[in-house]
């Protein structure tokens, strides 16, 4: 079977061909973080409007990749939410589009579930149960996966997620958006201990919190622009002193993940653990699951990085699970921002 996914869910319009599930064949990434990177964020009405000129050649150079035409499609998958609405539409009115001129089934995958089965494209995959753990921008949540369309929710974030506490203490920094990838590199000159910041654990809960987190580095880098006797912005801040910012607000967020995704396994006693999501392609937060799982003899499954941040191929994968089901969407599918897994 041949699916051709889509995913224009934020800001980066995707198209990819997987063969049953599993098999990429093509998967192609236009990313949009130039348009939005003198903002310091997500402009939604650019990136809408970006997605409506990318679709067609993003989509049109996946399947010349593959080598397949439409018509030799099994089945279109599109990432319907959760996400921001006028991108979604983008995805989901070309989806509908090609289903209805060409007679193919249209599959609706949640960007989660996609996300979860970004773990089944590679080498070795997870065999049912595992616990997951999603972080990205949008989403920082633990699930149980009992099997396909099986997703109990262990806990999730009750403020910001992992990937957008990165991008807010970018922006606070002067940095630069995304704000992960900028902050990772930095922290690699740093000293993750030179700073305590807090880990809001949260006994007792698989919940996560990061918005105090975001708030302690403001007040730190606050206080230290005083204690230089000057009204000037962050950038005034030493660059030993905001490597060190970084690399102990990195320490914190991972502390924090790693510790929560022991609970999880520790609660539903599952020895595999998925790890993906935007936040997932962080080499400090990969290394520390990867040395827990070895510790406690857990499997970690972590994809390859161009898979954890925001892709099509992933979403295909899902879509394999709504073919072989059955469970195919109407033309009158309609995305959702929030839309829960
Ligand atoms: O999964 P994703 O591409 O989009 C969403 O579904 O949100 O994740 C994007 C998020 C951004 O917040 C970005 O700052 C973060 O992932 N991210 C990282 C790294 N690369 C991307 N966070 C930490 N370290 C990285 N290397
Ligand atoms: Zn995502």
């Amino acid at each position: 079977m041949l699916i051709l996914g889509i995913d224009t869910s934020c800001d980066d319009t995707s198209a990819s061909v997987v063969e049953n599930g599993t098999k990429i064949i093509s998967n192609i990434i236009s990313s949009q973080s130039e348009i939005h990177k003198k903002y310091g964020g997500i402009v939604p009405e650019l990136a809408s409007r970006r997605h409506i000129e990318m679709i067609w050649p993003v989509v049109n150079e996946a399947l010349k990749i593959a080598s397949v035409r439409l018509e030799n499609l099994s089945g279109v998958a599109v990432c319907h939410g959760p996400g921001l609405i006028g991108s979604l539409l983008v995805g989901c009115s070309f989806a509908k589009a090609v289903c209805y001129s060409k007679q193919l089934p249209l599959l609706a995958v949640n960007h989660l579930e996609g996300h979860i089965f970004s773990s089944f494209l590679e080498g070795s995959k997870p065999s049912f149960p595992f616990i997951a753990l999603i972080v990205s921008g949008g989403h920082t949540c633990l699930y149980r996966v009992d099997g396909f369309g099986k997703y109990k929710e262990l806990g999730r974030t009750r403020d910001d997620a992992a990937g957008e506490a990165y991008d807010k203490v970018s922006k606070l920094l002067g940095l630069g958006y995304p704000g992960g990838p900028v902050i990772e590199k930095l922290a690699q000159d740093g000293n993750p201990k030179a700073i305590d910041f807090p880990r809001a654990y949260l006994p007792e809960s698989l919940d996560f919190s990061f918005s105090g987190l975001k708030t302690a580095v403001l007040n730190f880098s606050k206080s230290e622009v005083r204690s230089q006797k000057s009204n000037a912005e962050f950038r005034i801040l030493n660059s030993a002193l905001i490597n060190d910012i970084a690399a102990s607000f990195q320490a914190s967020i991972v502390d924090v993940l790693v510790r929560k995704t022991e609970w999880a396994i520790k609660k539903e006693r599952i020895k595999r653990v998925t790890l993906t999501g935007g936040v997932a392609s962080n080499s400090e937060l990969r290394k520390k699951m990867k040395k827990m799982g070895k510790e406690k003899e857990v499997e970690i499954f972590i994809p390859s990085i161009s898979l954890c941040t925001d892709n099509a191929a992933m979403i295909a994968a899902a879509g394999y699970h709504y073919l072989k089901t059955k469970n195919i969407a109407g033309l009158d599918l309609n995305p959702k921002a929030c839309l829960p897994l």
